[in-house]
């Protein structure tokens, strides 16, 4: 399946020379999201997967349905301040800005193989720091997965030693 047919691309939004990809009309068709998610499984059910990590808010519409089509727990990786137990936190820049993500201390276990899931990998800072998070909870980061992934950033230079797998490449 060509998947980008079903991505609508943003001129200049949500600043003058981005040219942002809309995965909400990836999501608003059933059948393809239900094909993007079970390609994603395909790609990663052999990793021995005990949990996956996704980073709000487009991580989430990834990573829970992995989760629940591989039979495994879901951790969300939050903007601080949102999360009601303890939490670890860390800083990193984005693309267009800054921000803090956080996730609760107890959510990982040591040990645990753990597979980090988002929509879009572009410069790797998220992914980056959710993988420094899942690392400070003494879980092994086993892979990460993702519908788009935008090569020209080469984010995936910040992940040496993980395995990525994306659907789509601009
Ligand atoms: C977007 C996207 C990824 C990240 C990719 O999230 O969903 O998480 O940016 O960029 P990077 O590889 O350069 O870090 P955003 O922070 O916009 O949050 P949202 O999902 O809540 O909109």
């Amino acid at each position: 399946m060509n998947f980008k047919e079903y991505i609508r691309v943003i001129e200049n939004w949500p600043q003058e020379g981005i040219r942002f990809k809309d995965i909400t009309t990836l999501l608003n068709n059933g059948p393809v999201y239900k094909e993007a998610i079970d390609q994603l499984k395909q790609l990663v059910k052999d990793l021995k997967i005990d949990v996956i990590a996704g980073p709000e808010a487009r991580g989430f519409v990834v990573g829970a349905p992995l989760a629940y089509a591989l039979g495994v727990g879901f951790v969300p990786i939050r903007k601080s301040g949102k999360l009601p137990s303890q939490t670890i936190e860390a800083g990193y820049d984005l693309e267009y800005g800054k921000d803090k993500l956080a996730v609760h201390n107890d959510a990982i276990q040591p040990g645990q193989r753990v597979l980090i899931a988002d929509d879009l990998l572009a410069t790797g800072g998220t992914i980056a720091t959710a993988i420094n998070l899942v690392e400070q909870l003494g879980g092994e980061v086993v892979g990460a997965a993702f519908l788009i992934e935008l090569t020209y950033l080469t984010g995936r230079e910040k992940m040496k030693g993980i395995e990525v797998f994306t659907l789509m490449q601009y």
